[in-house]
């Protein structure tokens, strides 16, 4: 089914075949679905990871996906009809968190082919996907292995390191076609606390400035 949009449109679909069981399992893996509770999905297109992060979702979590291609918009919503599939540009995140009464999300999960994709457009989504996620939040990018030496790749995995302050790249799918390696990116660093990060740095502060009082405190009374 991929190949046929891949002969009509290269440049947006970005692959002749669709994504192995195997990476859809690793993304929704690494993705840490259980944890999230607002998840976004750009370019489904045969909806391969769609069904794994279903599978994944903590029951009452948002999800939604943006898809561009018509096709593929109608053939996700019949694989997967426990999903929301808008045929929306992943630029438009914002005003569809909106439309779920949400302002922010904690995960989008992509497989656009940002290499192929101009450098405006890219700019565009990447601020777009930075504003709609909220402090911690994971953007999980897999990208293919051609996509490394194209130099709309590596003007991606620039911009990437410019948005976001904190980027992992995952070991290589190779049981895909063609092998993939993802790339977590983190708005302010992972999350490692259940408080938000603002929140945690408050608490830090405080507890030093507790000490700190406490450590002044001893030569008086301890003396
Ligand atoms: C590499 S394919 C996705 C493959 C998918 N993981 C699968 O297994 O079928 C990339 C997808 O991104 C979609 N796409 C391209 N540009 C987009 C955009 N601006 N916003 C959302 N989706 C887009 C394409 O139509 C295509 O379905």
């Amino acid at each position: 089914m991929l190949w046929k949009e891949f002969i009509q449109d290269p440049g947006k679909t970005g692959a002749i075949a669709q994504s192995s069981p195997r990476l859809a399992r690793y993304i929704a893996q690494q993705a840490h679905l259980r944890d999230k509770r607002a998840v976004v999905e750009f370019g489904p297109g045969t909806s391969v990871v769609t069904r794994e992060i279903l599978r994944h979702l903590r029951p009452g979590a948002t999800f939604f996906a943006l898809e561009t291609n018509p096709r593929l918009v109608d053939l996700t919503r019949r694989n997967c009809p426990g999903a929301t599939v808008y045929r929306a540009s992943a630029e438009e995140i914002g005003h569809h968190l909106q439309l779920h009464g949400r302002d922010s999300c904690d995960c989008i999960i992509s497989s656009l082919p940002w290499a192929n994709f101009p450098r405006g457009l890219q700019d565009r989504i990447l601020e777009a996907s930075y504003q709609a996620l909220q402090p911690g939040g994971l953007l999980l990018s897999f990208s293919y292995w051609q996509g490394r030496v194209l130099p709309g790749g590596q003007y991606f995995r620039q911009r990437l390191g410019h948005y976001f302050n904190h980027v992992e790249r995952s070991r290589t799918v190779w049981r895909n076609l063609p092998p993939d390696f993802p790339y977590q990116a983190y708005k302010y660093g992972p999350a490692t606390s259940p408080l938000s990060p603002k929140f945690a740095s408050s608490l830090k502060l405080l507890i030093c400035s507790i000490k700190s009082f406490v450590y002044s405190l001893r030569p008086l009374s301890w003396a």
